[in-house]
This record gives C-alpha cells, sequence and structure tokens, in this order.
C-alpha cells in the first residue's frame, strides 16, 4: 500500500533565442512552457529506492544509462540529508514530449528535487535547486549551460548568462509564438558536442557566429523591451541561420521554418537542441497564428502550440 504520497511538480521550457551560443558565455532568453509538465511522486515502501517512469521500472540502481542522470541525483539529495537510499518509492508522469529541446530533463531533475525536499522536509533555495538539477544535466547533457534549469525552476522568462544570476525579462509584446514539434527526438549531447568541435577545429570560421548569436539576443531584448515584433521576427530568421551555418538544424526543422514564413511568419527558428525537436515562429496576430500553426501541420509538425507571450498557452 502506497503512503506519505508526496507530489511536486516543473514545467518545460522554450528557447527564444540564443541556444548553443549560451554555453559558451553569450546570452540568451528562454520562457517557462506551462502546457507541459513533470510530476515526481514518493510514497513510502520498504527495501531499496524503486523509481516508477515510462522508460523503467524497478530498482532506481539498476536503471538503464538513460536514467543515470536521475540516480545521481537523487543519490546525491539523499546523501546530502544523511540518509539511506531506501524505502521509497520515486513515480515520474510527464506530458512534456521527450528530447524536444523543451527541457524535460531539466523538469524531471527540477520535480524530483522539490518532492524529495519536501519528503525529508528540507527548505530548497532556488540556488540550490538549479545547482541540483545540473548535476542531473551534466551527466544527460555533458557541459550544459545551466538554462534550462534556471527557467524552469524560477517559472519566469529570462534573460540569461552562464554563471551570472538571472534577470527577469517581461515579455512586454503583442505577438503571439508557435511552438511546433517536429515529433523527431533531438540531439541536444551530440549537437552541443558538434558545436564544440566546430569552434575548436576552426575557430576563425564560427566564433564569430556564437558571438553574432550573443548579439542578436541581445538587440531580441531590446526589440522585446520596445514591443518591436518585427525587428524581432527578423532576429529570429537570422538565428536560424547562424544555426544551420553551425549544423545543428535537420530537413524537418528548416521545412518547418520555410513553411512558417511562406505562412506570414515575423520570425522562425529551431529551438533548443536541434537536428529534431521543436521549432517556433512569431505571429503578429492571432489569426495569423491559427494559418502558420495550420500550415505546419500540413508540412509534417506532429503537435503544435499557440502562446500569446503573456497568457497561457493554448493546445491546438
Ligand atoms: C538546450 O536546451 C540549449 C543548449 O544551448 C544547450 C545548453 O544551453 O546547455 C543547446
Amino acid at each position: 500500500m502506497e503512503t506519505n504520497l508526496i507530489r511536486e511538480s516543473a514545467v518545460g521550457k522554450i528557447i527564444l533565442i540564443g541556444e548553443h551560443a549560451v554555453v559558451y558565455g553569450e546570452p540568451a532568453i528562454a520562457m517557462p512552457f506551462s502546457e507541459a509538465r513533470v510530476t515526481a511522486s514518493i510514497s513510502e515502501k520498504k527495501g531499496p529506492v524503486d523509481l516508477d517512469c515510462i522508460y523503467y521500472k524497478g530498482e532506481l540502481f539498476k536503471a538503464p544509462e538513460i536514467l543515470l542522470g536521475l540516480s545521481r541525483l537523487v543519490e546525491e539529495i539523499t546523501k546530502s540529508f544523511n540518509k539511506k537510499l531506501e524505502d521509497f518509492t520515486i513515480r515520474i508522469d510527464s506530458t512534456i514530449p521527450p528530447e524536444r529541446g523543451m527541457g524535460s530533463s531539466a523538469a524531471v531533475a527540477i520535480a524530483t528535487t522539490r518532492a524529495l525536499y519536501k519528503y525529508f522536509n528540507k527548505k530548497l533555495s532556488y540556488e540550490k535547486l538549479t545547482n541540483l538539477a545540473n548535476i542531473s544535466e551534466t551527466v544527460i547533457h555533458g557541459t550544459p549551460s545551466g538554462i534550462d534549469a534556471a527557467t524552469i525552476a524560477g517559472e519566469k522568462p529570462l534573460y540569461f548568462i552562464k554563471g551570472e544570476p538571472f534577470k527577469a525579462l517581461k515579455l512586454n509584446l503583442d505577438g503571439y509564438l508557435i511552438v511546433a514539434d517536429t515529433g523527431e527526438k533531438g540531439q541536444t549531447k551530440a549537437t552541443v558536442a558538434s558545436v564544440r568541435n566546430l569552434t575548436k577545429s576552426n575557430p576563425k570560421k564560427y566564433i564569430p557566429l556564437i558571438k553574432e548569436l550573443g548579439q542578436l539576443t541581445n538587440q531580441a531584448r531590446e526589440s522585446i523591451e520596445k514591443n518591436n515584433k518585427k525587428l524581432l521576427g527578423q532576429l529570429m530568421i537570422q538565428a536560424h541561420k547562424n544555426l544551420q551555418d553551425l549544423g545543428v538544424s535537420n530537413q524537418i526543422l528548416d521545412r518547418l521554418v520555410e513553411a512558417a514564413l511562406d505562412q506570414g511568419a515575423l520570425g522562425a527558428k529551431l529551438t533548443g537542441g536541434g537536428r529534431g525537436g521543436c521549432m517556433i515562429a512569431l505571429a503578429a496576430d492571432k489569426k495569423s497564428a491559427d494559418l502558420i500553426a495550420k500550415s505546419l501541420i500540413e508540412n509534417g509538425a506532429k503537435n503544435v502550440w499557440i502562446d500569446n507571450l503573456g497568457d497561457d498557452l493554448i493546445d491546438i
């Protein structure tokens, strides 16, 4: 029988601009994606810690490699409380499509950390939460910038520079953001590693692309503050070109970006790690957003959401 059921959750995230460059200390802008959520539940049971999720059901420390980040995180937290790794079950439920650049791994880490702290009756600061989530992110992604954990833990749009305290950003924009899922798994670890190889083997060619992405992010911040959505759209288009040149786009992402622009989007780009995952498009009004969303589905998107950049996301 399950006793002491503790339940905590975490939202997903969308990167508006600056992905990949953020790993190199450039700024990026991200926002929470509250349409999709992870819930972590903890209940008491006798014996070794169990995990119950879509990938695996059984003893946590016999879990497959894909769950190594999570098991490290649980180990670290229980050790810090001088507790033994026994006598509870962690159950993970998620509506965030995994490996789509929506921050599902960081959301799992954050929901689990929140649940464990509540289970052990401990206080959890924002800083502690993001540091712990990044333990799991490092195992999963290699060299994360920390933007996913920072956005998901804070649940606010933010202007983020690696290693600096984040700055909340007011989304003062009357446009609509369309998020489309290609249905293909993104490859954050592989794309971060391949950008790293390019910047090492040919810094003259690739570092300027990274630096320019940082400049585009700063201009995007200004355009948001001045409610200049036309300019923001142009900056998104340029950011997608730079990401293509860094080798992190693919055919379906490019096709969806083209389709959105053909349908009148002010801007469009991939979001997150790339080579699969999701893309985003900016629309001037709701009518245009609906047309773009329809065209994205016709061009192969598996799911589409519309966000009026302020209110809740609408799943269509
Ligand atoms: C992943 O959501 C964003 C990347 O910039 C990687 C990172 O920041 O850790 C691709």
